[in-house]
């Protein structure tokens, strides 16, 4: 690998400058986005290697981030389950078959990798264009976060639907959370063999649930997906937002790094967890709208409180916004870029 800052970092290991990327780094922000998406679905960007390559491609050629991300979604794994999945501009994602009742939970399949293919051929892909220049993050959804999106049929405020689900059926929720875990472990080792060089679990939602509940409903699927994979020197990142809160018990699955939402203090958290675990983050995404000596400030301030410490990877505490300036995005990754230690 020509750039060895993200994997280093991940693996706690000393690095000149803090590595950058961004979560949703290859979205709508960027005008280059809309000039693929404004041809093909959303989906169709993603089952198609070679378009999802093209968008991979587009920050690393354009904003010189230190690790790519492959161009998916996380829902793909319900949509190989049978979930009925569709993205509609300004509605999101929708699943029309919502999971409901013990027959839907049976009726979703465990054993659909084949149906995932189009993400391994993607991977392949997108390996030979970046040509061992920069990582390539492999990632998938964790079973609550992609639970709720099956249970509600769609984004949710409350998630009322999917707490109802876990407070009233607990059994029916862990046979659910228990199949989906199955095709996550599975589908995650796929993006392993296809040559992936990290992998990030996305539970975006389990800030929605109680510190017992979280442990219940959420984190003991992450641990076994986690003990699940065939992970020799590949990096494990568990993203949550909730994570300020959630962090001590994330870090019991033994990922390799943990990705901290903007809420907390970076170096307490990190100074909390156990040696070796490295962390990611954590600037509010908003500051990105703001004007660009802001910026600055933010990064600096974040980097001078976590200068000395290995293991930490510069990133948002969630994903960049569709109406961020693609201009504010560069900017800050030129501050990052020009740090020294
Ligand atoms: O980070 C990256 O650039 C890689 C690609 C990526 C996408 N989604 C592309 C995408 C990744 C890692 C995701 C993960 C994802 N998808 C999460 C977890 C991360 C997070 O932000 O919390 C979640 C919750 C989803 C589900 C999902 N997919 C939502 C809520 C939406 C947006 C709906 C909307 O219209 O606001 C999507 C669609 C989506 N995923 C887009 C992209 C680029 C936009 C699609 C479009 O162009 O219409």
């Amino acid at each position: 690998m020509d750039n060895n800052l993200f994997l280093d970092a991940a693996f706690s290991k000393q690095t000149e400058r803090p590595p950058v990327w961004m979560m949703r780094q290859a979205g709508r922000f960027m005008p280059q986005y809309w000039e693929i998406k404004n041809k093909y679905s959303f989906l169709e960007m993603c089952k198609t290697p070679e378009i999802a390559a093209d968008v991979t491609m587009l920050p690393v050629d354009l904003l010189g981030i230190d690790a790519a991300i492959l161009f998916s979604d996380i829902l793909v794994t319900g949509e190989a389950m049978g979930g009925d999945l569709s993205f509609t501009q300004g509605v999101g994602p929708k699943f029309a078959n919502p999971v409901r009742n013990e027959a839907d939970i049976d009726a979703l399949a465990t054993d659909c990798l084949d149906k995932l293919q189009y993400v391994a051929d993607a991977i392949k892909v997108i390996q030979q264009r970046l040509n061992g220049s920069i990582p390539l993050i492999g990632f998938a959804g964790a079973p609550f976060t992609v639970m709720s999106y099956l249970v509600e049929g769609g984004s949710s405020k409350d998630f009322k639907l999917t707490k109802l689900l876990i407070h009233n059926h607990p059994a029916l929720a862990h046979k659910l959370l228990a199949k989906i875990a199955k095709v996550t472990t599975d589908y995650l080792n796929l993006q392993i063999e296809s040559g992936v060089n990290a992998l990030q679990l996305f539970d975006s939602w389990a800030l929605a649930l109680s510190w017992n509940d979280y442990q219940e409903f959420s984190h003991q699927y992450n641990q076994q997906i986690i003990a699940g994979l065939n992970r020799n020197n590949i990096p494990i990142i568990s993203f949550c937002k909730g994570s300020s809160v959630f962090a001590p018990i994330m870090s019991e699955a033994k990922p390799d790094v943990i990705s901290i939402d903007w809420n907390a203090d970076l170096l307490n958290i990190k100074k909390a967890l156990p040696a070796g675990i490295a962390v990611q983050g954590n600037l509010d995404p908003h500051i990105l709208y703001a004007d660009q000596p802001v910026i600055k400030a933010h990064i600096h301030k974040l980097f001078e409180r976590m200068r000395g410490e290995n293991g930490f990877i510069f990133n948002l505490g969630h994903g960049i916004m569709p109406d961020i300036p693609f201009d504010n995005v560069k900017y800050a990754i030129e501050v990052v870029k020009e740090f020294k230690y």
